[in-house]
């Protein structure tokens, strides 16, 4: 009797997984009961308490709790419950000061202006209050947190994120590497493949409630980042198989065949594996799915959340598909399994061209071609199914109506970002994308680019701009070599870095997550909690543009450079070089020789760190 009563538990399970095993932060009866008691302003702060004893006493207690008030616990109830049972969110840190911090990393000296340069010192300073050590119990207890353990300090993007995300790691580790805090960086790269090596993927966030999806995959190109930087050979040949389990999991489980004209391709698309709301924010997802008939339809709109907090896109029109196709309506319309997304699958091909690098790199000629054959067919892809000669740009594609989504969002030109196009026809794509940039009039937008043209409310809509996306645009542009495209780059990175600056000077040295396309010096709203401040990949993205343009960008129309222009041809000369450890060697040879020696100097290596640097000279 017993036994069927369980089986036939099971069996109502057994669709999907829960978002994790745990009954107290990820699925269950507490996690619904104290969710939808709506005690805290922000759904986050319950999954992120630490239980006072283990799961077992913690539902014991709380089953006690139910008996004790019929199981319909006022919200009173439910807070004394959670107060004599939980501590604090964020119990399992405490704030660390990263023993490589130094004060004057080389790359401020290529910033001409004084006010930029106070700047980026502040931003240096930031990653000192973003730094964050799990203390040494977290590790004997893992079962009453729901952090997710790793052996090394990381950095933080700040507010509500207590804890690493995984996209916005990318931005934070380069800016990390201007700042010359490589132990830092070699620890966060060792807790991701130490997470790859137990979860075989690396989820969104470090908590167990995200275990089930994960975000843009840049621990590849984070690993090319630190190697361009240190030339750490060794960690390299340690890691390399787990980059390449983390590659097979989008591999094996996110793609999918397209046909076009009569030829099947493969193209990745973001997604989710398991049922339920997302426990972090339950209580949103189970209001905004009420009205839906089934338990079968809500779970298929929870994956689709799930699915678009993937992407790191949560949310945006860019996942709608309403009845006739278009990008109109509500969050109910989001359809992220359904659409191939442009970003997605350039940054995958990326990573099969990084792994064909690393395999060079160590001497392994058999999978270097491996993989060599896998991003080929990736560009390949890429250029007939979402390539459009008569847009003049790549697009998502819609494989509901089987059409392509004819909007602009920055992403649809990260092929230049990545390098995930034939070079052959490098000019082709540059001038065709050239021209659809026109003609989509983002350039009234004054505080930087967009994230889409529809204004939704939703917070990766109109008029939100978000860091990474300017960056994906304007290193996209800059790494085509194009003259014209370089103009275009500089003057949204201008945009950008004087924005940033205005609401940093003007809101005690504020850093948010995002800001307004539409007016200088504004942080970004809408979605669905109040805009973050500190924040890891905003102070990542400006420090990279400092480097970039240091030499030419002002904090305002007022301010003229003080130092004439760097000297190109050097520095162009010495950028053929492969990595940080000869150009120190090749630019201390030249200081000798020039005039402004250090300068130059310092300045290659400003230029080393640039993104895409070998990439598109490798490729
Ligand atoms: C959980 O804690 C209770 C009370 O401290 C203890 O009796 C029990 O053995 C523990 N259970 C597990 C699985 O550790
Ligand atoms: C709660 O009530 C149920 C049913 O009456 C009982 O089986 C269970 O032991 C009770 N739990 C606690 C913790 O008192
Ligand atoms: C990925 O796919 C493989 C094979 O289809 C499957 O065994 C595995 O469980 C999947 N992983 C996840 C995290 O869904
Ligand atoms: C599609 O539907 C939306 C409203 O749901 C409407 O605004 C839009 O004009 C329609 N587009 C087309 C092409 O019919
Ligand atoms: C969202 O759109 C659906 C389908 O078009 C509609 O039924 C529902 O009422 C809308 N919900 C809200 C909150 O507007
Ligand atoms: C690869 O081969 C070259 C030449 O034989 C050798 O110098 C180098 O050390 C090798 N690298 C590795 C990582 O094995």
């Amino acid at each position: 009797m017993i036994f069927i009563l369980l089986f036939s538990v099971v069996a109502v399970v057994q669709g999907a997984p829960d978002p994790c095993p745990s009954e107290i932060y990820c699925h269950g009866p507490l996690l619904h009961t104290i969710q939808m008691a709506s005690i805290f302003k922000d759904s986050k702060t319950f999954v992120d308490m630490k239980m006072k004893w283990n799961t077992s006493e913690t539902l014991l207690r709380f089953d006690d709790m139910m008996n004790k008030t019929g199981s319909s616990p006022t919200i009173e109830d439910v807070k004394v419950f959670v107060d004599a049972n939980f501590d604090p969110a964020g119990s399992e840190f405490e704030s660390w000061l990263p023993s490589d911090w130094r004060e004057d990393p080389l790359f401020l000296k290529g910033i001409n202006d004084r006010f930029l340069k106070k700047w980026a010192e502040g931003l240096n300073d930031l990653w000192k209050v973003l730094g964050r050590k799990m203390k040494d119990e977290v590790k004997e207890n893992i079962e009453q947190y729901s952090i997710i353990y790793v052996p090394n300090p990381v950095i933080v993007p700040g507010g509500r994120f207590r804890e690493f995300y995984y996209w916005d790691s990318y931005w934070i580790v380069r800016g990390l590497l201007l700042s010359e805090m490589f132990d830092t960086v070699k620890g966060m790269l060792v807790n991701f493949l130490s997470i790859v090596e137990r979860y075989g993927m690396i989820p969104n966030g470090g908590r167990i409630y995200y275990q089930q999806r994960s975000q843009p995959p840049l621990l590849i190109p984070m690993m090319e980042s630190y190697l361009q930087a240190t030339d750490d050979l060794p960690l390299l040949e340690d890691s390399i198989d787990v980059l390449e389990k983390e590659f097979e999991f989008w591999l094996s489980n996110h793609t999918q065949f397209i046909d076009k004209d009569g030829v099947s391709h493969r193209l990745a698309l973001y997604g989710d594996f398991s049922q339920g709301p997302r426990p972090e924010s339950y209580r949103e997802d189970v209001n905004s799915a009420q009205w839906m008939p089934t338990e079968n339809d809500k779970n298929a709109f929870y994956s689709e959340l799930k699915a678009a907090a993937e992407s790191g896109w949560d949310f945006s029109t860019r996942w709608f598909i309403n009845a006739n196709g278009s990008a109109y309506g509500n969050l109910t319309n989001t359809k992220v399994r359904s659409i191939v997304p442009v970003e997605l699958n350039a940054i995958l091909c990326w990573n099969a061209m990084l792994l064909s690098k690393f395999h060079e790199r160590l001497n392994n000629t058999v999978k270097a071609e491996q993989y060599k054959k896998i991003s080929d067919e990736w560009k390949e892809a890429i250029d007939k199914v979402l390539w459009h000669e008569e847009v003049g740009s790549w697009l998502d594609y819609d494989m509901i109506n089987n059409m392509k989504r004819d909007y602009f969002y920055p992403t649809n030109i990260a092929p230049l970002w990545t390098g995930a196009y034939d070079v052959e026809k490098k000019e082709y794509y540059v001038s065709n994308v050239l021209k659809y940039l026109d003609k989509t009039n983002i350039k009234v937008n004054v505080g930087g680019i967009p994230s889409t043209l529809i204004h939704s409310g939703e917070q990766w809509d109109y008029p939100n701009a978000w860091p990474p996306l300017q960056y994906i645009f304007i290193v996209g542009l800059e790494n085509t070599g194009d003259v014209h495209a370089q103009r275009v780059a500089y003057d949204w990175a201008e945009k950008w870095v004087r924005s940033n600056y205005e609401a940093y000077a003007a809101n005690h040295h504020a850093m948010y997550e995002k800001y307004d396309a539409t007016v200088v010096g504004e942080g970004g709203g809408g979605g669905e909690y109040e805009v973050q401040l500190g924040f890891g990949w905003s102070n990542g993205v400006v420090m990279e543009l400092l480097d970039m343009y240091g030499d030419r960008l002002t904090s305002s129309t007022a301010e003229v450079p003080t130092e004439p222009p760097a000297n190109k041809a050097s520095l162009q000369s010495l950028g053929t070089a492969q990595y940080l450890g000869q150009l120190v060697t090749v630019a201390l040879a030249f200081s000798g020789t020039l005039a402004a020696g250090a300068f130059s100097a310092l300045l290659c290596l400003r230029y080393q760190l640039r993104p895409g640097y070998n990439k598109l000279q490798s490729y």
